[in-house]
């Protein structure tokens, strides 16, 4: 039977209405609740998925949270990817444990939490942003996820260039990605995935007419999520009466090389690595 230790991220959960809440627990601590208090001290020790109570006589539930509860709890200044996306995301950019990525922007963390945790230990995320107060937050984020080893926040507009090459994947989640489709080729290794989101249809337009006119991406992609959630009281399992009607629009390319023997694409192509110029040949 695992139980809490000292040092543990924990979520706390009512059953009755699902209010939750992500914590590290540390001696001498206490959690405030709408509904009494919960002495860290008291929850040290007991198992993982037992009931504790406040002292008011309130019952939470104490759980290990999972990477979808981690980023529902959240503290956040700017729109986030959920889960819904972010799980499919992972897949199409084809991020492992062991890839480099890069994202931009930052803002609150919520894809910078997915990403860390699935590179593992062997690989790195590097997220930028213009704004600092933005990346604040996110490392507050990701330190309470104690992910902060596997991520490099850098300040800065991303329509100056990353820093890195070679990486595998590269997600742009800011308000005008094609201003950034040249930055992110030089930075993607050939194969390279590239993944958008834009919440809007004027956006997405845009995007797909600069990455189809861009010689170093190809096998463009435009898809959108939608979820339904049911309600899962047995005599009544049905679809819930509210769904989320729209996140954002989902972008993917490939980073590829111009056929040799165009030579307006190969020049086009600009900020060529090495690696790039051999393909060429
Ligand atoms: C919607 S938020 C990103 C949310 C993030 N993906 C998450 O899941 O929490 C967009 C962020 O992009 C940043 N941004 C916009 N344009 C940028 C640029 N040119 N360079 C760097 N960051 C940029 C904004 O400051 C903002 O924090």
């Amino acid at each position: 039977m695992r139980r809490a230790q000292a040092g543990d991220v924990v979520l706390l959960v009512s059953e009755k209405d699902r209010k939750s809440f992500v914590r590290t627990l540390e001696p001498g601590k206490q959690l405030q609740t709408h509904r009494g208090v919960l002495a860290h001290d008291d929850l040290i020790g007991q198992p993982l998925g037992s009931q504790v109570r406040t002292h008011l006589g309130f019952a939470y539930y104490l759980l290990p949270p999972t990477t979808d509860e981690l980023v529902r709890n959240l503290r956040r200044e700017s729109q986030i990817i959920f889960p819904k996306d972010s799980g499919y995301i992972i897949m199409k950019l084809g991020v492992r444990p062991g890839s480099v990525v890069i994202e931009a922007g930052t803002g609150s963390g919520g894809l910078c939490l997915v990403l860390a945790t699935i590179v593992g230990d062997d690989g790195h995320v590097f997220s930028y942003d213009v704004r600092s107060d933005m990346q604040r937050i996110a490392r507050r984020n990701i330190e309470r996820a104690r992910l902060s080893h596997r991520v490099t926040f850098r300040a800065g507009n991303v329509t100056e260039g990353f820093e890195e090459t070679d990486v595998d994947a590269v997600f742009l989640d800011m308000r005008s990605p094609w201003e950034a489709l040249d930055q992110a080729r030089a930075a993607l290794s050939g194969g390279g995935v590239l993944g958008c989101l834009v919440p809007t249809a004027n956006q997405l337009v845009r995007l797909i007419g600069a990455l189809d006119a861009h010689p170093g991406f190809g096998f463009i992609e435009a898809e959108e999520l939608i979820l339904r959630p049911y309600r899962t009281v047995p005599a009544r399992v049905r679809p819930d009466d509210q769904i989320v009607g729209h996140t954002g629009y989902l972008i993917f390319a490939r980073a590829v090389f111009p056929p040799a023997g165009d030579s307006a694409a190969q020049q086009a192509l600009s900020g060529d690595s090495e690696d790039a110029q051999e393909n060429l040949l």
